[in-house]
């Protein structure tokens, strides 16, 4: 007991007062992209940013062995097509065998495995009840396990998607948190769960989303941290931001379970600067920065006071992902495809030193594919469009993207260079039944970007997920391809679209 206390302390030493809070600062590492920068160049970014924190949605075992000696705390996944597996005990210990242990993780040339995600987003409204009921077995089973192979100081969590709790229309604050009427038995074992094994209570919070759904209806600066208005007011409380008013409906939530002492963790957060009006460098910078001061602040909020572990959303853009969610999809990154940061951002929330990208990035050749000056027939440039588009991604040109307003003929040039670069810059993948050149010029204009792809590395195999070397192929919903997929972070905005509407 003494011994847990101290431990306890100790973790909340390190992450308040250092005020080195990029030290509790984690990111999300997807691989849903047609080609990926070598890990060990990666790691080395990491390092140079102080970021000590990674998660995954799987077990990327080519990662992970890469990871391996790193010192880095990471948190693997359990994709929610495995969660009907994981309800056989002998598949949970299997899994931990195979995917945890071989990984040595409580030795220092191992990768220090921390948390292992159960599912992702499994009580997502767009499943349905596809995975009520095979969470909480697979939870309980792959703790079993850890706690058997004498692991048990790696927690099984469930990363939730932030609509799972809400507040009754009559009373809607956060203080008045509850968890939603349709899932609530299946979340109370959960926490039972949650708590006998000391794990933390993981969320995935997304104001852009709110102001996405909420089309122009959304009160915009509530979205981020530098607003002058409170919209939300609870009791003595003032809240300016939809982030912190999530947080405490959940956390309102729980108490209101009586698990007001459980951790919570913010499993993803972020913004994306492409593929809708919203999303850009100017928008994302104003929300990341702000968020970070506000949490490297380590205030909290009013009831939850203190600092917050969080986990960006994401690492770096990722063209294979589904576009289901929107066209920004994407383009979630804090760096580029590349490994290139897209603005300042301070992970110290101080506006001073900001992120580094990836060093010594090998790029294909030189070459861009584009459309021939003289091709005016629009009907041909449009069929050819839709079938590089359908094969790649062109997301960076659609109306109010940074390449969406470029004419007729460069449209076509984006979405030729686009698949060209996707297909490794094969000279058969640039014709297009002879609408198409090759060119060493680079067309790029203004905040649009015509980019070469990166040299393909063997040594990283594609993971299990599948991946946008076949693009265009159909992510299966439910498994890890769809990353985080489709999520309603509605909750305490609907109140807000209402006061407007009225
Ligand atoms: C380990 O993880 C990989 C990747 O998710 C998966 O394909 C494999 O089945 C897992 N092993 C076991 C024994 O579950
Ligand atoms: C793994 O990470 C935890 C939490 O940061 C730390 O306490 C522990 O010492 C690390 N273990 C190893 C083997 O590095
Ligand atoms: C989940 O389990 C409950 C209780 O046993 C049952 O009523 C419900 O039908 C199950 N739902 C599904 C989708 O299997
Ligand atoms: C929560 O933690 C506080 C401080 O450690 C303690 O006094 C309180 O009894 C705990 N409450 C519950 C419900 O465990
Ligand atoms: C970013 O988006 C906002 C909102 O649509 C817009 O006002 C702003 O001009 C954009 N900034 C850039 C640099 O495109
Ligand atoms: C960060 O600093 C730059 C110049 O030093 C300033 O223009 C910008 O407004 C600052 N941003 C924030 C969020 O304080």
């Amino acid at each position: 007991m003494a011994k847990g206390w101290w431990l306890f302390c100790s973790f909340l030493v390190m992450c308040l007062s250092i005020s080195v809070q990029v030290e509790c600062i984690g990111v999300n590492w997807g691989t849903q992209s047609s080609h990926s920068l070598p890990p060990k160049g990666v790691l080395q970014m990491l390092k140079d940013n102080g970021i000590h924190k990674v998660k995954f949605f799987d077990v990327e075992t080519p990662i992970l062995k890469a990871l391996a000696g790193s010192g880095l705390d990471v948190m693997i996944g359990v994709p929610n097509h495995r969660l009907a597996d994981m309800g056989d005990y002998n598949k949970a210990k299997q899994f931990v065998k195979e995917n945890v242990t071989s990984f040595n993780p409580t030795s220092k040339d191992g990768v220090n495995i921390t948390m292992v995600g159960i599912g992702n987003e499994p009580f997502l409204q767009a499943y349905k009840d596809l995975y009520i009921n095979l969470t909480l077995p697979a939870l309980e089973n792959v703790q079993r396990a850890l706690d058997e192979a004498k692991l048990g100081h790696i927690k099984a969590t469930i990363p939730f998607n932030g609509d799972i709790y809400t507040a009754p229309y009559t009373h809607y604050v956060p203080s008045a948190g509850k968890f939603r009427d349709d899932i609530r038995d299946a979340v109370l074992p959960i926490l039972k769960a949650l708590d006998k094994s000391k794990a933390p209570f993981m969320v995935n919070i997304y104001p852009y989303l709110a102001l996405y759904q909420g089309q122009g209806n959304f009160p915009i600066d509530y979205a981020f941290f530098d607003g002058t208005d409170a919209p939300v007011i609870d009791g003595e409380v003032k809240y300016d931001n939809l982030y912190e008013a999530n947080l405490d409906t959940l956390a309102a939530a729980l108490t209101g379970e009586g698990f007001g002492n459980m951790s919570i963790i913010v499993g993803e957060i972020g913004w994306p600067t492409d593929g809708d009006i919203n999303a850009n460098a100017s928008m994302a910078s104003r929300f990341m920065n702000g968020m970070m001061k506000r949490v490297a602040s380590g205030k909290g909020t009013a009831l939850r006071p203190g600092y917050t572990e969080i986990y960006l959303f994401g690492l770096l853009d990722e063209d294979g992902k589904s576009v289901d969610p929107g066209d920004f999809e994407r383009h979630w990154g804090i760096l580029t495809y590349d490994g290139q940061p897209k603005y300042d951002f301070d992970l110290k929330g101080e506006n001073k030193t900001f992120v580094k990208g990836v060093k010594d990035v090998k790029y294909l050749e030189k070459k861009y594919c584009i459309a021939k000056a003289d091709v005016t027939d629009k009907k041909a440039l449009d069929e050819a469009i839709s079938y590089a588009c359908d094969r790649t991604d062109c997301t960076a040109s659609v109306p109010g993207a940074s390449c969406g307003s470029l004419d007729d003929n460069a449209k076509a040039s984006y979405a030729f260079n686009s698949y060209f670069q996707t297909m490794n810059q094969a000279k058969e993948n640039c014709d297009f039944g002879g609408l198409a050149e090759i060119t060493d010029k680079d067309i790029s204009q203004g905040t649009c970007k015509f980019s070469i792809q990166l040299a393909d590395i063997p040594a990283t195999p594609p993971t299990a997920a599948p991946k946008a070397s076949s693009p265009g192929a159909t992510p299966v919903e439910g498994s890890a391809s769809t990353g985080r997929p489709l999520q309603m972070a509605l909750a305490l905005s609907a109140i807000i679209l209402a006061s407007i509407v009225l």
